[in-house]
């Protein structure tokens, strides 16, 4: 074939973002995977509103058969979001032999432990970096550079809408309900955002991460969830006074005696920790490794173009495994049992 082939599900904010990186930058990632890449079939909702936008460079529908079983695409990219039909839907893709990338957090932390054999069973690459800080790649430095670590913490602000608040709750003293508007208005917050300032949206991404990062599958159970609801303007201005930035920080930490604790609460950081700068829709993670020491990602966590960064990634990622044969190859062989902290530590 000439083509590695894409099939797009939901063309929404970011699979409107994917579509235009992978037009602006074909060349470019044609030469990156020795083959050009190209979305050919589009399911969407609406269909004759992409018509209008996009003509005839894809192929749009309603029906998901049409894509998930036609024969040609190489890679479904899932970006429906919310848990069904988009479960299914991975599930269908790896059934017909397609290799997946997905940004579906909600999926992922829910379903994981189901949808990995699945891909491993029909020797299917599956890649998520989108679920996870947007654009900050932190999956793919947590699968490869960092797995010789002993990890022992992650800290991470890790969801744009709340932190966007946050930030402008502090420095322009805006009022609660007026920030959460703006960050709706950018794009930011979840179709319910009750996910993002209830904490749900954060705890669904420490799942994720921690579970690459300790071989374990956790779930939501595990995370103890607080979110940004009762915080008011007032609260912040405290804490500057006292030296502090007030974030929500989800935290993963291992510790050996007593196991991993997960839990996302708004935190008082001192102004000095290199967390209490990140401000806006900008998130960061800071790992803590036996060998690595302390690191700091830090990036867009949300948004159009930052989060099809991360999309397109992966699909260049699998596109060149399908150039080299090496597709299937999953980055954890083993889970562990859950070793988890008990609550009162
Ligand atoms: N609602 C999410 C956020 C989008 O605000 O971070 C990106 O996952």
């Amino acid at each position: 074939k000439d083509f590695v082939n894409v099939g797009l599900l939901g063309a929404g904010t970011v699979g409107g973002g994917v579509l235009k990186v992978l037009e602006k930058n074909a060349e470019k990632i044609a030469k990156e995977v020795g083959k050009p890449v190209r979305i050919t079939k589009v399911l969407d909702r609406h269909v004759d509103r992409l018509k209008q936008e996009y003509g005839d460079k894809y192929i749009f529908t309603d029906n998901a058969d049409e894509v998930l079983e036609d024969k040609d695409i190489d890679i479904i990219v899932e970006l429906l979001g919310r848990e069904h039909p988009a479960k299914e839907f991975i599930a269908r893709a790896f059934a017909n032999g397609k290799h997946v990338v997905t940004a579906n957090k909600d999926v992922l932390a829910k379903f994981g432990a189901e949808l990995f054999p699945l891909a491993h069973e029909h020797n299917c690459d599956f890649m998520f970096e989108a679920s996870v800080c947007g654009g900050i790649p932190i999956i793919g430095p947590l699968k490869t550079s960092m797995a010789a670590n002993q990890i022992t913490s992650i800290m991470g602000i890790v969801n744009g809408t709340t932190n966007y608040m946050l930030s402008k709750m502090a420095n322009e003293h805006l009022d609660y309900d007026e920030v959460l508007k703006e960050a709706q208005a950018k794009g930011y917050a979840e179709s319910d955002p009750t996910a993002d300032v209830g904490g749900l949206d954060a705890a669904r991404k420490i799942v994720i991460l921690a579970s690459i990062a300790f071989n374990t599958r956790f779930n939501l159970d595990d995370v103890q969830v607080e979110g940004i609801e009762s915080i008011e303007a007032c609260d912040i201005k405290y804490a500057t006074d006292l030296g502090y930035a007030v974030k929500l920080l989800a935290i993963a930490k291992n510790d050996p005696e007593n196991g991993v604790s997960l839990r996302v609460n708004p935190t008082m950081i001192p102004l000095s920790h290199p967390l209490a700068g990140v401000n806006g829709v900008y998130n960061a993670v800071f790992v803590n490794g036996d060998a690595i020491g302390e690191a700091m990602f830090l990036g867009l966590g949300a948004g159009r173009l930052p989060t099809a960064s991360s999309v397109c990634g992966d699909i260049i990622d699998i596109a060149r495994n399908m150039q080299h044969q090496s597709t299937g190859r999953i980055s954890c062989t083993c889970f562990e049992e859950k070793r988890l902290c008990p609550p009162d530590k």
